[in-house]
Formats: C-alpha cells, sequence, structure tokens
C-alpha cells in the first residue's frame, strides 16, 4: 500500500464491499452478520466519504434493540451458514425480529454518535440522526445500569468473555473455568477459516456455549441470570468504555434539550467514575477486573488497563505516572504495539486472538485516550505502529507483535475504518 490516495481508495473498498444494505459485514464468510461495537467503529469510517451511509449504519444495529433495552451483540439481518453459533442456536427469534444474539458488547456507540455529530459536515442530517438515536441509546445505558448492576455497585457485569469483546483474554482464563463445559454436540465454523492456532481453544469454545444455552434456558430473565450465571465479571475495560460514553451521552442529551437525561447520565457516569477507581491494583500496577462471583481481582495484565485514559477517570498524577511507565514498557518490549497482553506474561501467545496479538481498533481508542490526557508522543507512536502494520499486513483483523504478520479475517471492515478515520497517511499525493 505505498501511496496515501491508494490507501484511502483501498479501505474505502474495504467498506463497500462488506456493505450488505445499510451496515456492513465486519468480514465476509467468518462474521457474516452485524456486529455491535465493529459497527460502531466501521460508522466512523463511513463518515468520511458518506455521511448518510454512517447515519444508516446505527439505524440497521439499532433494529436488533430489544424491549427491555439490550442492543445485542450479533443481528441476524438475513440467514447466512458460515457462522456458528447463528439465529437457532440463540433462541431468540420468538421475542425478536431480526433474530440476534443475547448478550451485548462494549457500548462504543454514544461516543461514537458524538464524534459523527462533531465531524458531519451535513448539520442537518446529523441533528435529525441523533434525535432519532437519543432515545435509543438512553435506553441501552438504562438497560446496562438496571440489569447489569442491579445492586448499584457503579459497576456493570458481564456474563459472557464475548460481550468483553476481548474473547479469549487471559483474564477471563479464571472465571470461565468455573463454567462447565457443554456435554452436547456442535460444530465450530472459524477454523474453516482461520488456522484453530490463531482462534480460542476448544475447551474455551465448550464454555462458550454452555453459558449460551443457559441464557435460552433462563428464558433470558435477567434477574434469574444475574444470580445464577456461573460467569459474572465486571470488566475494567467495558466500563470503561461506558463511562466515556455516558458522559458523551449526557452531552449529546444537553445539546438537544433533554436535561433531565443529561442529569441522570451525568450521575451514572460519577457512580460509574468512583468504583472505576476501586479497580486499581497495587500488586499488579494496573487497573485490572474483578470476578463478581468470588469477589477476586483478575491480575492478568492485559491492554484494556490502557483504556483508563479513553474513559477519563480523572485519576491522581501518581496513578498516571505508572500507568504511562507500564504503557511505554510494554510498547519497548515488541516490535509491534500495543499487544493485547504483556509479552512477558503467563498466558502470553502472539498468534491467539485476544492473548497477545495487536488490534488496530483497540490501539485507536487507547491512542484517543493518551492524546486527550496530552500524552502525544505515545499516541502518535501507537498510530505510527498501526500505521506500518496495516501497510505492510492489509486490512487484516489482527497482527503478532513480534513478527507483524497480519492474521484472521482478510478486508476486515473496522481495520479499513480505522485506517480512513485515523492511520491513513494524510499526504494525498
Ligand atoms: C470477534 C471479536 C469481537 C468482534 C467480532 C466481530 O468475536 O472478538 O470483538 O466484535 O469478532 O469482528
Amino acid at each position: 500500500m505505498a501511496d496515501a490516495a491508494g490507501w484511502r481508495e483501498r479501505a474505502r473498498r474495504v467498506l463497500v464491499g462488506n456493505d450488505r444494505g445499510g451496515y456492513t459485514v465486519p468480514s465476509p464468510g467468518l462474521y457474516p452478520f452485524q456486529w455491535n461495537w465493529d459497527s460502531a467503529v466501521v460508522a466512523l469510517g463511513w463518515m468520511t466519504f458518506d455521511e448518510s451511509r454512517a447515519w444508516r449504519e446505527l439505524d440497521r444495529l439499532f433494529e436488533g434493540q430489544w424491549d427491555s433495552g439490550l442492543l445485542p451483540h450479533i443481528v441476524f439481518h438475513v440467514p447466512a451458514d458460515t457462522y456458528f453459533p447463528g439465529p437457532s442456536e440463540w433462541g431468540t427469534s420468538d421475542r425478536h425480529q431480526p433474530p440476534t444474539s443475547s448478550i451485548s458488547q462494549p457500548p462504543l456507540a454514544a461516543t461514537i454518535v458524538r464524534m459523527m455529530s462533531e465531524r458531519a459536515l451535513d448539520a442537518g442530517l446529523a441533528n435529525r440522526a441523533v434525535a432519532q438515536l437519543l432515545p435509543k441509546l438512553l435506553r441501552w445505558h438504562r438497560w446496562w445500569f438496571r440489569e447489569r448492576d442491579p445492586e448499584g455497585t457503579g459497576l456493570v457485569v458481564t456474563f459472557h468473555p464475548w460481550e468483553s469483546g476481548l474473547d479469549n483474554s487471559p483474564a477471563w482464563d479464571a472465571p470461565l473455568a468455573a463454567v462447565p463445559p457443554t456435554s452436547r454436540a456442535y460444530a465450530r465454523r472459524d477454523t474453516g477459516f482461520v488456522d484453530s492456532a490463531r482462534r480460542p481453544r476448544q475447551a474455551d469454545y465448550d464454555r462458550y456455549v454452555h453459558l449460551m444455552d443457559f441464557f435460552r434456558q433462563a428464558g433470558f430473565d435477567a434477574g434469574q441470570i444475574y444470580a445464577e450465571c456461573p460467569y459474572r465479571v465486571a470488566d475494567f475495560g467495558l466500563n470503561a468504555i461506558l463511562l466515556r460514553a455516558t458522559e458523551d451521552l449526557a452531552e449529546l442529551c444537553r445539546r438537544h434539550g433533554e436535561s433531565g437525561a443529561a442529569e441522570e447520565m451525568s450521575a451514572a457516569a460519577d457512580r460509574s467514575r468512583r468504583a472505576l477507581a476501586g479497580l486499581w491494583s497495587e500488586k499488579a500496577g494496573a487497573y485490572v477486573s474483578r470476578d463478581t462471583r468470588t469477589g477476586r481481582s483478575l491480575e492478568a495484565r492485559t491492554h484494556s488497563t490502557f483504556l483508563a485514559w479513553y474513559g477519563r477517570m480523572a485519576q491522581s498524577a501518581e496513578i498516571d505516572r505508572r500507568l504511562l511507565a507500564g504503557f511505554n514498557d510494554w510498547l519497548a518490549r515488541v516490535p509491534h504495539g500495543l499487544p493485547s497482553t504483556h509479552p512477558d506474561a503467563p498466558g502470553f501467545e502472539a498468534q491467539r486472538y485476544w492473548r497477545g496479538p495487536v488490534w488496530p481498533h483497540m490501539n485507536w481508542l487507547i491512542a484517543q485516550g493518551l492524546a486527550g490526557a496530552g500524552h502525544a508522543a505515545e499516541a502518535a507512536a501507537l498510530r505510527h505502529s498501526t500505521r506500518s502494520l496495516i501497510a505492510h499486513g492489509g486490512f487484516r483483523e489482527y497482527f503478532n507483535p513480534l513478527t507483524g504478520e497480519g492474521y484472521g479475517g482478510s478486508d476486515f471492515s473496522w481495520t479499513a475504518a480505522v485506517a480512513l478515520f485515523w492511520c491513513a497517511p494524510e499526504k494525498i499525493s
């Protein structure tokens, strides 16, 4: 990908090629439906060259929203047989059309909507789109606070590692071990597309399937699932993303004259900010997640800790300094940053999905936070590293931090989007 104009053109072609009529599949074959946090990132990519298509991406995503406010992690708009688990496995078609999964994903959307409205060239269109999205975003955020933090701790919980978006991160090894493996037969499809050494292990899948079946058997009853789910984790990364999004939602409400909702969201954000500060681990020198079944803190060293800046946690200067030193240490250890797990950590695997590889959209989120906190040099380093990975490896799903090799799906939508709005070379030659 030599010249800047060619880069952008190829990235646009990835989005256009993955467009299925107002929504974008993450990657043909491997992920043939609409994914929640992927679509948020992708909408910002569309925003660089087709604003009405960008807003449409979010409208289509919210077609999957349940009456409860849940915005599912997958919307199965049309059938496809290249992905497991598909709609019949989740068993939601009686309660929602189009069918969806029954779990959610990191709530990026409100932040992305704010970014889109601030970038919009067509202000009228943006205003109308935001006005339509606001009540839906509010219902989703209220759902998180009501169903995923029923005890009012300030931290929401995930019931499945897929909700974190970081499926097989070493951070989930301990809580996932408490989930019984399914005893039923099922056939994975992912390993037909990607080398199994680069995907989650079979033992992980056996537990992913058990959890999915448990939700269906519980009739998707939020109270029962909260009480009985064998996996229940307060994920630092997801909570930091929720904090930022809740602040951004409050701001959008203010701009649209919804002062009551703005105050409600600001108050929720304050609770969340206070609770997140409690996830700092002196031992790890990092923010960590917590298993709320056992009360244990999950000390695995993952890149999620660096979402603290993105979450705008207002931490002390001392914690900021330690986190920044940690970040620079991670970068210095590998030729291509930022690895998803610290290279010296016991769970690190350079090839295996969320156990080591670099993920471009995570680099962008972390860099966003770094830049906002005044750490411009570190943000620039991440941008540079992401650009060179994509330039050499193509629009792949994730990259080996030791060799720079691109892995997983090809023509990957959020990688192309990140290139378009963040790390493509500026100079159009
Ligand atoms: C994988 C990733 C998840 C992503 C999805 C679609 O499941 O772990 O974060 O949303 O693929 O790209």
